[in-house]
């Protein structure tokens, strides 16, 4: 398997392998590929790395800036991981986790948001604080991985498509 920065011609493959994954995903919309595609669009794709096993694309990681307590600064969210369901639980989406922070330490990020289940994120130093909340609650889904610094304060929001797409 290869981890590696998404290039122009993984653009298709990335939308498929979103939409067999999130296809089945009880919490999902329906609209990934949508929200990382205009991720793309509005240059926020910040960090967008893609599985690759025998040329094919298993999976893909993305992470774009998010403000917090209204500023925008050095904190990025994850969303969305996806891992085409033929491939999952062999360490995939965890490699994918791995390096994507790997990734964000190196452009000196600050940190790093999720929401997802803290048993999966839990692993890779994710925890959940009650300073950093989301719709202004904090929650154990909402979760914070402090890189660098002081982490801040307040209520986070992805960026604008993910709520308008
Ligand atoms: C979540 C996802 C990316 C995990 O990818 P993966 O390659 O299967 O994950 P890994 O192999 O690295 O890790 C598997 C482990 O995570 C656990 N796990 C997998 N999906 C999980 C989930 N949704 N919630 C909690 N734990 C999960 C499994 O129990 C497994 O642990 P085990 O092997 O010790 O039992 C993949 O299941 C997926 O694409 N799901 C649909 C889309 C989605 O829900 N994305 C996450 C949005 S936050």
């Amino acid at each position: 398997m290869v981890i590696r920065p998404e290039i122009a011609e993984d653009e298709a493959c990335i939308g498929a392998v979103i939409s067999a994954a999130f296809g089945n995903a009880l919490h999902s919309d329906g609209n990934e590929a949508a929200i990382v595609e205009r991720l793309r669009q509005d240059g926020q794709l910040t960090v967008s790395f893609v599985a690759v096993i025998g040329g094919k694309t298993v999976g893909h990681i993305a992470f774009s800036p998010v403000r917090i307590g209204g500023e925008t600064g050095d904190w990025f969210g994850l969303a969305p991981l996806c891992v085409h369901p033929r491939f999952q639980r062999r360490g995939i989406g965890a490699a994918l986790v791995r390096e994507g922070l790997v990734q964000l330490r190196m452009i000196r990020a600050g940190g790093c948001v999720v929401l997802g289940d803290p048993e999966y994120y839990g692993r890779f130093g994710f925890e959940s604080v009650s300073t950093l909340t989301y719709c202004g609650e904090s929650s154990p889904f909402f979760q914070s991985l402090t890189m660098r610094g002081e982490a801040p304060t307040g209520d986070v929001e992805y960026h604008r498509v993910f709520s308008e797409t």
